[in-house]
């Protein structure tokens, strides 16, 4: 199980595909996994439920996901947010995909999808969390003007590389 987790824009999704794909491994975003279940869109949920219940929600969609077969598992970026879902995460290798305020709102500004963009707090919010990602990543990546190509090479690397911190055994590429 390879958890990718890192602020809107980090490239979490893209490569997720991409590690997916090198690795032999199904991937799932757990936004959309959360669309599927609920039949409605993230920005609908915010909107009609609120954050709280959104939150709730994406953890037992995560949590589930967890108890599952092998993935690589995007989560949306504020999944580290809640802390039974911390708790859950720290048994398996999680790989931060670091972004800089400003090349975040680069990728993402604007997207009507992502309902957290229309926050008046974004920037205290993306200040906050950066302690979050740090605090549960066993793997650190920046993406800050790199391809995501480049990204996924560079995790690929290290996974085999570094020991995983707390035990958490790395998942080795097979060899084709
Ligand atoms: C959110 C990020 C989104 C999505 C939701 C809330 C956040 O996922 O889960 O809009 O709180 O940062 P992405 O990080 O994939 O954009």
């Amino acid at each position: 199980m390879i958890v990718l987790v890192g602020f809107m824009g980090a490239g979490k999704t893209t490569v997720g595909h991409l590690l997916a794909e090198r690795l032999g491994l199904p991937f799932t975003d757990s936004d959309q996994v959360i669309e599927q279940r609920t039949g409605r869109p993230v920005r609908q949920i915010f909107a009609e439920d609120g954050e709280p219940a959104f939150r709730a929600l994406e953890h037992q969609v995560i949590a589930s996901l967890l108890d599952g077969p092998d993935l690589v598992l995007a989560l949306g970026g504020g999944a580290p947010e809640h802390p039974g879902t911390r708790d859950r995460l720290a048994t398996v290798q999680v790989v931060y995909l670091q972004v800089g305020y400003d090349q975040a709102l680069a990728r993402v500004g604007g997207d009507p999808d992502r309902p957290l963009l229309a926050r008046p707090d974004l920037a205290a919010t993306y200040q906050r969390r950066l302690s979050l990602y740090a605090g549960i990543a066993t793997l650190t990546v920046s993406t800050d003007g790199r391809h995501p190509e480049t990204v996924s090479q560079d995790i690929l690397a290290r996974l085999i590389t570094e020991p995983a911190v707390g035990g958490r055994a790395p998942h080795r590429p097979s060899r084709p």
